[in-house]
């Protein structure tokens, strides 16, 4: 190094919404998937992960704040994460660091390459409510992986170093649409995550996410998905033969902009996974009422057109992600706003994203879809697409830690 003063770097992630899920584990450690699943990155202008992370020789520990409060770095997937970026980071080569490190230095004079042996204090935060339900560990592991990676040099393919945080964590390495290959090798280098199509190939995309009121408190992902390898016999079909099948029909899709065919599988997986879940044992039950009146809606809505212009697909919660293109946004939106209507007190914020004009639906298409208005059922309802990838952030306003390591910019 240069000189022997901190390294400091801020970067972002994108979360991801799974179209055709990950399910299972085949190695808990590794983080090593049954099947493989396919994403959309979201856009962080609606929704991401920021992570700081300052090295120093100065440091005596790695230290940790999530939201801006300390936490304990013991945790053992973080440490798996730390642990294999440094990994990488110590096996380049002498030459290739230094080389890289005067490329970098006269881009940015503050950021150099820190030698894996440096201590790191990091600090997350995400521009979504964390308690909303909205999966902040994806987006949070691959920041913190692709922010560590910029920080030590390391280069080449990052996902594997996310998966170790979380599976679903390595496609948020990617923008776009991206696929994550379960692989075949016992030591994980091939389950990595590859971007299938760039955000930019189909602008046109909508995703509304529908934030469900609920108080229940889930079985979370990991847990879940260790009860149904355990138990589902209908995981072991899923993964083995329904999921590459799917995979494939949904990649074609999204290559050819086929929405009816690619929101169609996106409910069908959707459903499948809620399948297993009901046939794991005991049963777990991520849907609620409401999830389910929102799946009714949007069959009633495709029967109205005869044609499907929206889809929708539940993760582990009753959050649903309701798909959509740009040509009907504001016609759906208007009909999921009329049959989920807002507390009076809670009319401002209650659509969120995008700006978007809300259509009020037609008295025919009321009739049609016959049911009733839901009020107070959702908390609000954000508006977002497809986006990018992980960035790095180059405006010292946007650092959560000093360069001195301590929350603050
Ligand atoms: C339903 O990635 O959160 O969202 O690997 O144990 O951290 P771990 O699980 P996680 O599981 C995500 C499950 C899912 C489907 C998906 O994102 O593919």
């Amino acid at each position: 190094m240069a000189e022997t003063s901190s390294v400091r770097i801020t970067c972002t992630a994108p979360v991801n919404i799974a179209i055709i899920k990950y399910w299972g584990k085949r190695d808990e450690e590794l983080i090593l998937p049954l099947n493989s699943s396919l994403s959309i990155s979201l856009h962080q202008d609606q929704l991401k992960s920021t992570t700081t992370a300052v090295a120093s020789p100065a440091f005596s520990e790695d230290k940790l704040w999530l939201n801006g409060q300390e936490k304990s770095v013991q945790e053992s997937r973080l440490q798996a994460l730390l642990h294999e970026v440094r990994r990488r980071a110590a096996k380049r080569p002498l030459e290739d660091v230094q080389r890289e490190e005067e490329v970098v230095e006269s881009v940015n004079s503050e950021h150099r390459l820190a030698p894996p042996s440096w201590h790191v204090h990091i600090s997350s935060k995400n521009n979504f409510p964390t308690g909303a339900g909205l999966a902040s560990s994806a987006s949070g592991y691959a920041c913190l992986a692709f922010t560590l990676a910029q920080l030590f040099g390391v280069r080449g393919e990052l996902s594997g170093i996310a998966r170790r945080g979380s599976g679903s964590a390595c496609r948020s390495m990617y923008g776009g649409v991206v696929r994550w290959t379960h692989g075949e090798q016992a030591d994980g280098a091939d389950s990595i995550a590859v971007q299938v199509i760039p955000e930019s190939y189909w602008p046109e995309l909508r995703v509304f996410i529908l934030v469900v009121s609920d108080l229940q408190k889930a079985v979370s992902s990991s847990e879940g998905m260790r009860r149904s390898v355990a138990t589902s016999r209908l995981l072991q079909h899923r993964a083995t033969v329904l999921v590459p099948e799917l995979l494939r029909k949904a990649e074609a899709a999204v290559k050819a902009h086929d929405f009816p065919a690619f929101s169609q599988l996106a409910m069908c997986d959707s459903n499948q996974l809620h399948a297993i879940c009901l046939d794991t044992h005991p049963p777990i039950f991520y849907l609620n009422d409401t999830s389910r009146q929102i799946m009714r809606l949007v069959h009633a809505y495709n029967q109205a057109c005869a044609e499907i212009r929206a889809g929708y697909t539940f993760d582990a919660g009753p959050n649903a992600f309701v798909l959509t293109t740009a040509r009907d946004a504001s016609k759906l939106l208007g009909l999921i706003a009329h049959f989920f209507p807002p507390q009076t007190s809670n009319s401002k914020r209650y659509i969120r994203g995008l700006p978007l004009t809300t259509d009020p639906p037609s008295l025919e298409l009321q009739c049609a879809l016959g049911f009733e208005p839901q009020p107070n059922a959702l908390h609000y309802i954000l508006c977002t697409r497809p986006g990018p990838g992980p960035q790095c952030i180059f405006d010292n306003e946007a650092h959560l830690l000093n360069i001195d390591g301590l929350p603050g910019n």
